[in-house]
């Protein structure tokens, strides 16, 4: 059983759930640091974007950022006191470094370029439909944390998986993925590349953690068979159909009149693709039947293409580093 309170004993085996242990590994595999990537030769396209390009960064950047302690605060208080797998401990553990890293890394785009923080900071409050996808997120979080929850009756471990659904298949699963896409679209377009090269580091983490979360919401319905109600089913799916709504709502206001040849209406046919798979990987059957409209985010999002990519880009630096001291010279 991975639903628990753990005891010392628990954490003597280690071999119980090997898919988490070969995420564990394969996140150690994937570590990265932000200064890593140079910004300096995305200054000139930040320059070169309109005032509705630029409000879109920041409204993503707005909700992000504070996202990645939310992530943190639903596996400290949400997830990991409900598990007893060491395996899975250590696998949360890694998560919880990667969104402080991610953190690090808005950070990072926060002080590489100039945005005027309180603005950018006071978007996701002010702006109905950010608000509206943190509180319907923090719903889930604050019901694992009430003193009357027990894990070992069939609500709370219905609670625990519906957090799990909340925090991991529609926050990190398609909300994230609708914003990375956003983000990715101006690398596709050639403006912002290693900021994109950034992004598509933090997707590969959160394709990870989507991954295993996936696998842990799957292991607790197997072995708690008692759970699965057709109402409880019922449930989760209106969850994910909810999440679809409310970043739909979203991106009508990040795109007030679209840029960059996307408007909402394509971004949101994506997130339903998406959230179609998310369905698809829980059991259910889709909800939406689109076809992805952006089909090169499956390239873009290609770790070894990802690789090569950043080699390119060091060597390039290396290069205008050497144009640059021989200009000065
Ligand atoms: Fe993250
Ligand atoms: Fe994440």
């Amino acid at each position: 059983m991975i639903i628990g309170k753990a005891s010392p004993d628990d954490y003597q085996r280690n071999e119980a759930y090997e898919w988490a242990q070969d995420l564990y590994e394969q996140g150690i595999r994937n570590t990265w640091f932000p200064h890593e990537i140079p910004l300096k030769e995305d200054h000139s396209d930040y320059e070169s974007l309109n005032e509705e390009e630029k409000h879109a960064l920041m409204m993503i950047l707005s909700f992000m950022n504070p996202m990645e302690f939310v992530v943190n605060k639903s596996i400290c208080l949400g997830i990991y006191p409900y598990i007893k797998s060491p395996e899975a401990h250590k696998y949360l553990s890694r998560q919880l470094f990667e969104e402080a890293n991610h953190s690090e890394t808005f950070e990072y785009i926060l002080q590489s370029f100039p945005i005027d923080r309180d603005a950018m900071y006071a978007l996701h409050p002010d702006t109905a439909s950010s608000r509206a996808k943190e509180e319907w997120i923090s719903h889930y979080i604050n019901r694992m944390t009430d003193e009357k929850l027990d894990i070992e009756t069939v609500e709370g471990k219905q609670e625990l998986v519906k957090n799990l659904v909340a925090t991991n298949v529609v926050m990190e699963g398609t909300f994230f993925f609708s914003n990375f896409m956003v983000i990715l679209a101006f690398r596709q377009r050639n403006k912002m590349r290693n900021f994109g090269s950034l992004i598509n580091w933090v997707l590969r983490d959160e394709s990870l953690h989507l991954k295993f979360g996936m696998q842990l919401i799957l292991t607790i319905l197997e072995e708690n068979e008692e759970i699965v109600t057709d109402e409880f089913a019922q449930e989760i799916r209106e969850m994910v159909i909810k999440g679809v709504e409310l970043e739909a709502a979203f991106n009508e206001d990040l795109f007030p009149n679209g840029v960059l040849g996307m408007n909402a209406a394509y971004i949101n046919q994506y997130v339903q693709y998406i959230a179609d798979r998310r369905l698809e990987e829980m059991g259910f059957e889709a909800e939406y039947n689109v076809e992805n409209p952006a089909k090169w985010m499956a390239t873009s999002t290609d770790v070894l293409e990802l690789v090569n990519f950043f080699e390119q880009q060091n060597t390039s630096y290396e290069v205008n580093a050497n144009a640059t001291v021989e200009k000065a010279g």
